[in-house]
């Protein structure tokens, strides 16, 4: 539960919150290079942090992200003409490049030199494995940007979706690890899972013991359960400043794979997954002995997360794709038809919900209301990791509001953090013994051979 002061201070972000300020000392994930696709494509309407932004690429293919009105008298950028190095308006024909700055003011004599004193509000843009980061806060050197290890990897691997909701009650849900093996895998059973994996314990026992910690740059959990006899399964993931999460499904040493929670305003959330999401043989294991053999009896089509035919074989939409500001990576099951939900299905329990998975997260979330009211709530103890990073969050804002530097803004490495599961004895915190592999300091074949010897 929060005090309706908190609350608000955590979730409003637009240009004057203290959060807002906050997150803007941070590089952001803006969009993909891919959906400014050449230089000089379309212009593309683009909201971070409750700011209206126009994001366009230019002849030599710089990344630019530019106020939406133009500095003269307000028109909208979007439709300006981007040629030759910039962005043109065209209602008077003044033109900015990627930094601001006014190359062209064709209305005024050519003897002014008006334009040397307009600049349009412009945020620096840096492209790394196909991601366009931002940085919208105060420093005229921007940080550098963070070592998130997923992308690191050449030809990262993606996924972006638009939820309706404000951004904490969506990351909240990626460090609310319980929910997993109700809202996703309700309906999984112990017989149809492989022994060693998640869903093999978790179906053994839906509820567990939960464990939070802080580090460097946010928190730690574990989902603690028995695995097999004097040995537990933990199942570890992450918080890091400001909107990242790590969640903990999938092997500790070989999963890379991260969430960023990027708000566009204080109601909508861009949800960017990136990193590895390669099918693993049924065997590959990790510490432990624990394997990834996730069983998925859901029907294929439509309940299926990525993939992209129903029952019948038709390929399945996933998204539609409008210019809108909230028209990037909308899903085709949102909450304007009840997020497709099959009753029948639910009913006789071929998924818990009867949603498809790519909305059943949005569905619980969006469900709470734009802004959910956390004065309401009674929180368990297996909400320990939700407040511990909302504790965490607002130390650090209210330090940033005092002057102090926020964490990781100038410690790009300490981004390099890895999630995921192993089984250990029992009585071991595998959050402390797992240190090396969670902060990616040891690949796991050097891990396991140390551990294995100790163990013999
Ligand atoms: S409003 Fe853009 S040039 Fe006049
Ligand atoms: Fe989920």
């Amino acid at each position: 539960m929060l005090s309706q002061e908190d609350n608000e201070l955590l979730c409003r972000v637009g240009p004057g919150t203290p959060m807002g300020a906050f997150m803007r000392e941070y590089w952001l994930p803006a969009f993909m290079a891919s959906e400014l696709p050449e230089p000089d494509s379309d212009p593309m309407r683009l909201r971070l942090l409750g700011e209206n932004l126009i994001a366009f690429r230019s002849t030599s293919g710089k990344f630019g992200l530019i106020a939406n009105n133009c500095p003269h008298r307000g028109a909208s950028l979007f439709f300006g003409r981007n040629e030759e190095e910039g962005l043109r308006c065209v209602y008077h024909g003044w033109k900015f490049d990627v930094a601001g700055n006014c190359v062209d003011m064709p209305n005024e004599p050519a003897e002014s030199d008006f334009k040397q004193k307009v600049r349009a509000v412009a945020y620096p843009c840096q492209e790394r494995n196909g991601i366009v980061w931002a940085y919208m806060g105060s420093r005229s050197e921007p940080p550098p940007l963070p070592e998130w290890l997923p992308n690191l990897e050449p030809n990262c691997q993606v996924w972006m979706r638009l939820q309706e909701s404000n951004w904490l009650q969506a990351l909240e849900g990626d460090i609310d690890t319980v929910h997993a093996f109700f809202l996703h895998g309700g309906h999984q059973q112990t017989k149809d899972a492989l022994r060693g994996s998640d869903a093999y314990y978790i179906t053994q026992q839906r509820h567990g013991k939960f464990v939070a910690q802080e580090h460097a740059v946010g928190a730690s959990y574990a989902a603690v359960r028995d695995a097999e006899p004097g040995t537990e399964y933990w199942r570890m993931g992450h918080f890091l400043m400001p909107f990242y999460t790590m969640n903990a499904p999938g092997l500790l040493g070989i999963k890379n794979q991260s969430l960023a929670w990027v708000p566009l305003d204080d109601y909508n959330t861009m949800v960017w997954t990136v990193g590895r999401q390669a099918p693993l043989a049924p065997e590959t294991e990790t510490v432990g002995g624990f394997k990834a053999g996730y069983v998925r009896r859901d029907p294929l089509g439509k309940y299926d997360p990525y993939g992209g035919r129903n029952a019948d074989g038709v390929p399945v939409r996933k998204f539609e794709h409008t210019t809108d500001w909230l028209g990037r990576f909308r899903p085709i099951a949102n909450q304007h038809n009840d997020y497709l939900i099959d009753r029948d299905l639910q009913r006789t329990m071929g998924t818990y919900s009867g949603i498809p998975q790519i909305a059943q997260d949005a569905m619980a979330q969006e469900s709470m209301g734009p802004i959910y009211d956390r004065t309401q709530e009674r929180l368990g103890t297996s909400d320990v990791m939700i407040i511990r990073t909302r504790r965490k969050l607002l130390d650090c804002v209210r330090a940033h509001a005092r002057g102090a530097v926020p964490p990781g803004v100038d410690n790009p490495e300490l981004y390099r953090m890895r999630s995921g599961g192993v089984i250990v004895e029992r009585g071991i915190n595998g959050l402390d013994a797992m240190a090396d592999l969670l902060f990616d300091r040891v690949p796991l074949a050097e891990f396991r051979e140390r551990w294995e010897a100790v163990a013999r």
